[in-house]
């Protein structure tokens, strides 16, 4: 499994207050981060908290290619280094040691002047246009959200997704007072079933359209054949899952194109004592939640 998060410049005033607040404030857990420095005499100091450590050095090249290695997301503080050619060159370093190491998602520290613009005349401002912009060429946002093109289409199939946080206050309600405090709540077959849905069933492209809403984007639904989809996907998978992941996920997906997971049952909606949310009002909850600048400029 990748590590969730590499973080650079930590031996630093703003890196120190970035781990701070990530492991105190976000109680994230310690051993989800690495931390980096140039100097190998900092590992103690940071082992001792509980975080991984790694050696990384812009101007050194291999350091870099070895830290990044099973990283989902860098943190990129930019160089202390004065002289605009040798940062220039410490920071395609690291872009570069990113890329070939299959790091998910580079967060940049940058300089604000110019504010959103490339406007500001000022040396230093114009060597962090330079790294905004080789990171813009080598981490492109996505273009396009893979589909498989199947039958019959993600249009028509339609899947009545609760979200976990609902699901587990329903079951929890369920053994706390029991079934015969919900009359209404009737386990069918033999089997006793209880089926807990969203109040409505949806379409995986009503889904994709609930993400884009949350993250304020418009990115297409792209069709690609099964086999074709598979394999992008993989290539593309910077969390590191494989053909064997995506083959099974046709198989869901093909399900949910079948129609087997449309079903709406109101015994959620009972437990709860509220309609649950639906699987798209969901996704574009978390999605807006997800959703934070890719880039610190103060
Ligand atoms: N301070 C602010 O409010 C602020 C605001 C916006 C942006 N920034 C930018 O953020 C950066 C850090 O600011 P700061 O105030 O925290 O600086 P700082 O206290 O001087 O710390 C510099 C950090 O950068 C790391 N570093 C320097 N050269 C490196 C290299 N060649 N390879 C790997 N790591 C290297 C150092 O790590 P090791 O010595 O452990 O290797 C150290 O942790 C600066 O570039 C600044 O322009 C700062």
């Amino acid at each position: 499994m990748p590590t969730q998060y590499l973080l650079t410049g930590l031996t630093g005033g703003l890196g120190a207050k970035v781990l701070a607040d990530m492991l105190n404030k976000h109680h994230i857990p310690a051993s989800n981060i690495i931390a980096t420095s140039r100097s190998e005499g900092n590992k103690a100091r940071f082992e001792s908290q509980g975080l991984q450590f790694r050696v990384a050095d812009y101007s050194r090249p291999g350091t870099l290619v070895a830290a990044f290695a099973n990283v989902k997301n860098l943190l990129f503080v930019s160089s202390s280094e004065r002289d605009d050619t040798k940062r220039n060159t410490q920071h395609t370093n690291v872009i570069e040691a990113a890329k070939a190491t299959g790091v998910k998602k580079v967060w940049y520290v940058s300089l604000a002047f110019g504010g959103f613009g490339n406007g500001s005349k000022i040396g230093h401002q114009q060597a962090h246009y330079q790294t905004e912009r080789m990171l813009q060429a080598e981490f492109p946002s996505s273009k396009s959200i893979l589909l498989p093109q199947l039958a019959p289409p993600d249009t028509e199939g339609k899947i009545a997704f609760a979200s976990r946080d609902e699901l587990g206050e329903g079951i929890a309600t369920l053994l706390a007072k029991g079934l015969e405090a919900f009359p209404s709540v009737k386990p069918q077959t033999e089997k006793n079933i209880v089926l807990l849905t969203g109040p409505r069933a949806e379409s995986l492209v009503d889904l994709t359209s609930a993400a884009n809403r949350g993250r304020g984007t418009s990115v297409p639904i792209q069709y690609l054949e099964p086999k074709e989809w598979i394999q992008a996907c993989a290539n593309d998978d910077g969390g590191g899952k494989r053909r064997g992941w995506y083959e099974a996920r046709l198989v869901f997906l093909q399900g949910i194109c079948n129609g087997d997971a449309q079903t709406v049952d109101p015994a959620l909606e009972t437990l709860l004592g509220r309609r649950p949310q639906t699987g798209a009002e969901a996704v574009e909850r978390m999605a807006r939640a997800e959703t934070v600048y890719t880039k610190h400029r103060s």
